[in-house]
């Protein structure tokens, strides 16, 4: 009889892109009432990259999908499917992940992008392997792309030390191996007074500086709650994929802060030496961040294949999201 293989989504390739422009937290002494010794101590955070005028989500997102597509070695015109998780789009519409996908050369496939704000990529992430374990999808691209830092009010140190712009993108494959195991989404649109961006098309502009369009966010706040659903979040992930902490190889946090990445790893029992960080030289991308992480991880040799990784992110919604895959 035997019975029909599983189908895993798998990673074959990761890829990524940064803006070439490096601000330090001594740069941004010059604009706010800051310090870099505040910075690090509060965040983790020593530099971030800010994208040129010009310079978009989509050329971001296209940079990172080049790079992954030429590590599988895989033809855009073999993508069956393009996610983008993004909070930052270049225009209204069509949605980023369409002028991605023209770019490429890929027209014709399913083409579309997830808002689920620091929580985009692993959502997409989570759609993708939704759709390749149903059959419907064989080869997809998943990307995580912001210039976050358009939203950015300069003038308000709270927030305008946290942010930076970058993509990175990984190509996904229908597998008999595994592949993703496991992945966990939700959301609480309870929490949203605690961090988001007021203005929009429906809800209308305002006469502030940039209409209005500004990050609302109260810290403190933000981080207890953060630090504590992804507690939880990490018990879940690992009772879905029937896996132990001591099983879990490499934690690819998102990176918005290093102190509830460290709560994080202490929850699975980690050293930080199993935990890949960006943030002191990213900040916090959104999107971009887990993608970035990853790809940094692969190319630089430490994430190997047959390891497992745990993916996790937390953002505006509240939105939090896991994947704890076999690389
Ligand atoms: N430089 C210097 N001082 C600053 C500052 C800055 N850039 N930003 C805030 N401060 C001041 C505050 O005004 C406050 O001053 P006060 O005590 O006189 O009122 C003081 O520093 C302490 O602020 P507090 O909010 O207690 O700091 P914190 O230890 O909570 O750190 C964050 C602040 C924002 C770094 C931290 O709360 C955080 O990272 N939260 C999560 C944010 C996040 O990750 N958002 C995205 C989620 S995806």
């Amino acid at each position: 009889m035997g019975d029909k293989a599983l189908t895993y989504a798998r990673i074959i390739a990761t890829g990524s892109a940064l803006p070439e422009r490096v601000v330090t937290n001594a740069d941004l002494e010059k604009i706010v009432d800051t310090s870099d010794e505040w910075i690090r101590s509060r965040t983790g955070i020593r530099e971030r990259r800010i994208a040129a005028d010009g310079e978009t989500t989509g050329d971001l997102g296209y940079r990172a999908a080049i790079a992954a597509l030429e590590a599988a070695d895989v033809k855009a015109s073999e993508i069956d499917l393009i996610i983008l998780g993004t909070t930052t789009p270049d225009i209204i519409f069509p949605s980023t992940a369409c002028l991605i996908q023209h770019r490429l050369g890929a027209n014709g496939c399913a083409a579309f992008d997830i808002n689920a704000a620091c929580s985009g990529f692993v959502y997409a992430l989570g759609v993708a392997d939704k759709f390749i374990r149903s059959g419907q999808s064989k080869k997809v691209l998943v990307i995580g792309a912001e210039t976050l830092t358009r939203m950015v009010d300069w003038n308000e140190r709270e927030t305008c030390v946290l942010f930076g712009d970058g993509a990175g993108a990984v190509v996904l494959e229908a597998s008999e191996e595994p592949g993703i195991l496991a992945t966990c989404l939700h959301a609480d649109g309870g929490f949203k007074e605690l961090l988001y961006n007021p203005v929009g098309v429906s809800a209308g502009f305002t006469d502030e500086p940039n209409h209005g369009v500004r990050i609302h966010m109260s810290g403190r706040e933000v981080f207890k709650v953060a630090v504590k659903t992804l507690d939880s979040l990490v018990g879940e992930t690992l009772a879905a994929a029937g896996m132990e902490e001591s099983e879990v190889d490499w934690l690819i946090p998102h990176q918005a802060n290093l102190r509830i990445i460290e709560a994080t790893a202490k929850r699975l029992k980690m050293s930080m030496e199993r935990v890949i960080v960006t943030v002191d030289r990213h900040a916090n991308t959104s999107s971009g961040s887990v993608p970035l992480a990853l790809d940094e991880a692969v190319r630089s040799g430490r994430v190997k294949r047959g390891q497992n990784l745990l993916l996790e992110a937390f953002g505006g919604g509240f939105t939090w999201a896991s994947a704890l895959l076999k690389y």
